[in-house]
């Protein structure tokens, strides 16, 4: 099949790259002419592990490729995916759909015989209508079906996600839409992954409703987790307890600082916005929202109760600024509201991470940064773990300990296991288990 991608982004990269792996011919666009270029020079302007070795192959293969003008590609596409940004709107929380109405306009402009243009980013329910709409008005000749195909990629294991995904969902009242897109998907479905085909409001729909069910999960195990913290009780044998029912399953009960990232925020808001604009409001939604908003700041509050109270003029470290591990993005990461909180009490904060460095610098520039996770801990009096990237869990607590001027260790993603902090003589401030004493009475305690 002949591909076009419309958007050089996350997703578009991952779909593109990934549609070429498995034998489709590829040309993925971009107005961004920087982008474009850096692709083609053979650089890839995001992080995502293995994504860099999968477009080189498709390249060298001579099925993928990349332009900024669709004009000389729409024509001989069989498909054309639309992988354009949809951010929320300011002001409102509506997902923004400027983007995909510009492309689909550009779209029609350029179509050639039968074509399926295929929504795949995340659009609010109807926007297939609106697309069909749009291309009628520009183009009413152009023999087009319009179809909706939501990705489920997570960043970080995304090219996994593709090739070997849990379920496809596509939706479209058009036959010969189906046809082509079982057969896009072929070599994925034939290696046993279903594709649900539904109407394309109802696949539209799917996208938001798993990202929020999932926001809610996570959403609901940190509130388990804060239970926990008064009652005593250990969050991770909660969840590992509750897990072990099939009906619930153990995936996505890691209780942490607040979910962030490029989807679950705005995907949570935007459907929030149209259950609302329907008159059918999603109060356990909108709550989701306001506890995980909350939660995020409330974490630099654990750093002040392990100090006493005040951690005025004390320097913190914090280690990992990106919305999870093995991503670069920093979008709603927890970090950022737990940072902005340790400044307003009064400390200073030294960063690192793995791979968001660039753009935490960008998106707080007012803090000090340190190149390894040694650096930033030196002569810090706490040490606040906000991701769990690999290389923290690797750490060597005695050599932290030892840089600290402080034995605050603030573990929000529980990585590191009791007898290794106690050993380091650090005192381990966890998510969802027994809090410490404050230090002055945790030192009372032990003479
Ligand atoms: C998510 C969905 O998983 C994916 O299917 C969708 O298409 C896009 O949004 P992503 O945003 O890349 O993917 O990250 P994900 O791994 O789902 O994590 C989202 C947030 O939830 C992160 O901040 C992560 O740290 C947090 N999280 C996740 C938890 O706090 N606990 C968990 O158990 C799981």
């Amino acid at each position: 099949m002949n591909i076009v991608m419309i958007g050089a982004g996350y997703v578009g990269l991952v779909s593109g790259a990934c549609f070429a792996e498995i034998g489709h011919t590829v040309t993925c666009i971009d107005t961004d002419e920087g982008k474009i270029a850096t692709l083609r020079q053979g650089g890839i302007p995001i992080f995502e592990p293995g994504l860099d070795a999968l477009a080189a192959r498709g390249v060298a293969a001579g099925r993928l490729s990349f332009a900024t003008d669709l004009a000389a590609h729409v024509p001989l596409a069989d498909v054309v995916f639309i992988a354009v940004g949809t951010p929320a709107r300011r002001g409102d929380g509506h997902a923004d759909l400027t983007f995909v109405g510009e492309a689909a306009r550009e779209i029609a402009r350029h179509v050639s015989g039968f074509t399926v243009i295929v929504t795949k980013s995340t659009v609010p329910v109807g926007t297939g209508d609106w697309v069909e709409r749009l291309v009628a008005q520009e183009r009413p000749d152009a023999d087009i079906a319009v179809a909706s195909n939501p990705e489920f990629l997570r960043e970080g294991a995304a090219i996994d996600d593709f090739l070997r995904p849990d379920r496809i969902v596509a939706g479209s009242d058009d036959a010969r839409a189906r046809a082509v897109i079982e057969d896009v998907y072929r070599p994925i479905t034939d290696r046993g992954a279903p594709l649900l085909f539904t109407g394309r409001r109802t696949s539209e729909l799917v996208k938001y409703a798993a990202n929020a069910f999932l926001a809610l999960k996570i959403t609901y195990i940190n509130e388990v987790a804060s239970l926990c913290e008064k009652v005593e009780a250990d969050v991770r044998d909660v969840a590992y307890g509750i897990g072990l029912d099939h009906r619930i399953g153990a995936d996505f009960l890691s209780a942490g600082p607040g979910y962030g990232g490029s989807c679950f925020p705005k995907d949570t808001l935007a459907l929030m916005k149209t259950a609302q604009d329907h008159d059918s409001p999603m109060r356990l939604v909108e709550m989701c929202v306001s506890v995980n908003d909350a939660r995020k700041r409330a974490m630099a509050r654990k750093v002040m109760a392990l100090f006493g109270g005040s951690i005025h003029g004390m320097t913190v470290a914090v280690l990992g600024l990106t919305f999870k591990a093995d991503t670069d993005d920093m979008r709603d990461s927890p970090a950022i509201a737990i940072v902005q909180a340790l400044g307003d009490a009064g400390a200073k904060v030294r960063a690192y991470d793995p791979q968001g460095m660039a753009e935490a610098r960008r998106l707080i520039p007012d803090i000090a940064y340190a190149d390894t996770a040694y650096d930033a801990v030196r002569g810090a009096a706490a040490c606040v773990i906000v991701t769990d990237w690999a290389e923290f869990r690797r750490l060597d607590l005695k050599v932290l300990a030892r840089l600290m001027s402080g034995p605050g260790l603030i573990d929000l993603r529980n990585i590191f296991d009791d007898e290794e902090v106690a050993a380091a003589g650090l005192v381990r401030v966890g998510t969802g288990m027994p809090q410490p004493l404050p230090l002055d009475r945790h030192r009372q305690a032990a003479e």
